[in-house]
């Protein structure tokens, strides 16, 4: 049966459509898109009021599986996805054993394909085991489809190694490795950003430099390979700075950013404690300032949310034991039309870009815009729906977030993928929450 998307407003900045439509899809695909469609075989959904945009895309995503299915399952982590308004993940690999050969790869995608609820790239590592002593075998992983490449959670320490790696990635002009930017011995022992609040709270912080050195090696690195280097999670103003040194030399450098870092500051571990202890941390508020514009004028290339679900349990153990990571799919979407489109710090249109074509466009992924006879992967947006967040009706396993009650203006109410409609007002269809 076809589904014919009624009425709503189609928005692709991709292709400048912006207006009411009827968006028809058949299996898989769009099939048409025109001001009015009649079919008598269609499933007809009534979108009056409703934005229609290509699904997002996260491309920085802990899904858990295998090892830590106590925090998150492929299953969970893509039904958390679905429900915020995401199609499309890609990985990361800091997973118990880690993907570092094709059979681990394999799994995941079963795994994802078993769930069906977004789809899922798994990310390979760059060192074998993600030990950081020597390379994985990354012609395998390539061979088995691996396209992005990272030791996420943290740098390849040696940069030596580092470099070989880059070295042979850039064998691969569609590879891109992701680099988690870390300075260990600057950033050990640290619990959040050093700045005014570690200093009133007397604890032990992760310097700004701990990130910007992190980044200057990798983009010199980088730049001495032809690696294409993208840069995960990036949380200073300096890290902008070197990401603009490296563009206007013309090196393929990419950057990302997580709605944490773009929308909360340090102080925020004053109120959410350890739910709000993340890596890198959060930094302050000019911070947050640079990195908006930087998203905004396409210097910082992606939003992805680095959502990384932890047991609550954990998060409870107190500041210093408490494990870094946020659980950001399930309040994504709101949070960025709330934060940064409703105050006019990002239009609707960058906002498709930043999270949904661009990642498309980072990875070579079907997706990121509502082309006739491409994949029907779509958001469903209502403007206009209110409330406060909850973790309590997250589908991923953790149940809590800093932003926990945090008011939200706008927000997902349908998700699409591959033409089945996997979510409907925050309902997942065959998951449980
Ligand atoms: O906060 C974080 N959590 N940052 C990382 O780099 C890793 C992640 C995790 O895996 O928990």
């Amino acid at each position: 049966m076809r589904i014919c998307l009624k009425g709503g407003r189609v928005f692709d900045p991709e292709r400048s459509l912006d207006g009411q439509a009827d968006l028809l899809i058949k299996k898989d695909r769009i099939e048409a898109i025109a001001p009015q469609i009649k079919t008598d075989d269609a499933l007809i959904i009534d979108l009056a009021g409703k934005m229609v945009l290509p699904g997002f895309i996260d491309l920085h995503v802990h899904l858990r599986e295998p090892g830590f299915e106590d925090k998150e399952t492929i299953a969970s982590g893509t039904a958390a996805a679905v429900a915020g308004g995401i199609t499309a993940v890609a990985a990361m690999p800091n997973t118990k054993p880690p993907p570092d050969n094709p059979a681990a790869i394999r799994f995941i995608e079963e795994k994802a394909a078993a769930a069906g609820f977004c789809r899922v790239y798994p990310i390979g590592t760059l060192s074998h085991q993600r030990k950081g002593g020597k390379a994985a075998d990354l012609a395998s992983l390539y061979e088995a489809g691996v396209r992005a490449f990272s030791d996420d959670g943290a740098p390849v320490a040696n940069s030596r190694l580092f470099k070989e790696i880059l070295q042979e990635l850039a064998r691969y002009p569609d590879a891109v490795a992701i680099a988690h930017s870390e300075e260990l011995p600057l950033s050990a022992g640290g619990l959040l950003h050093e700045g005014a609040v570690s200093r009133r709270l007397g604890l032990p912080a992760v310097p700004a430099a701990a990130e910007t050195i992190g980044v200057a090696r990798d983009i010199l690195l980088a730049a001495a390979t032809g690696a294409r280097l993208h840069l995960a999670h990036l949380s200073t103003a300096g890290s902008v700075e070197l990401l603009a040194w490296a563009r206007e030399r013309g090196l393929p450098v990419t950057a990302e950013v997580t709605p944490h870092h773009l929308l909360l500051t340090d102080e925020e571990i004053l109120r959410s404690g350890a739910l709000a202890k993340v890596n890198p941390p959060l930094r302050t508020e000019d911070d947050c300032r640079v990195l908006q514009e930087a998203l905004r004028t396409g210097l910082i290339d992606i939003i992805a949310t680095d959502h990384a679900p932890h047991r609550l349990s954990e998060k409870e153990a107190g500041l210093e034991e408490a494990p870094c990571g946020i659980a950001g799919l399930e309040t994504a979407v709101p949070l960025l039309l709330t934060g940064l489109v409703n105050r006019g710090k990002l239009s609707l249109a960058d906002l498709v870009r930043v999270y949904s074509s661009r990642p498309a466009e980072l990875l070579g992924l079907p997706g990121g815009s509502l082309q006739p006879g491409a994949k029907a992967d779509i958001a469903v947006l209502d403007l206009e729906a209110a409330g406060k967040i909850d973790p309590q009706s997250f589908y991923s396993r953790a149940k809590h977030s800093p932003f926990a009650g945090c008011s939200y203006l706008g927000g997902p109410v349908m998700t699409i993928v591959e033409g089945k409609i996997k979510m409907e007002q925050g309902i997942v269809y065959g998951a449980n929450r």
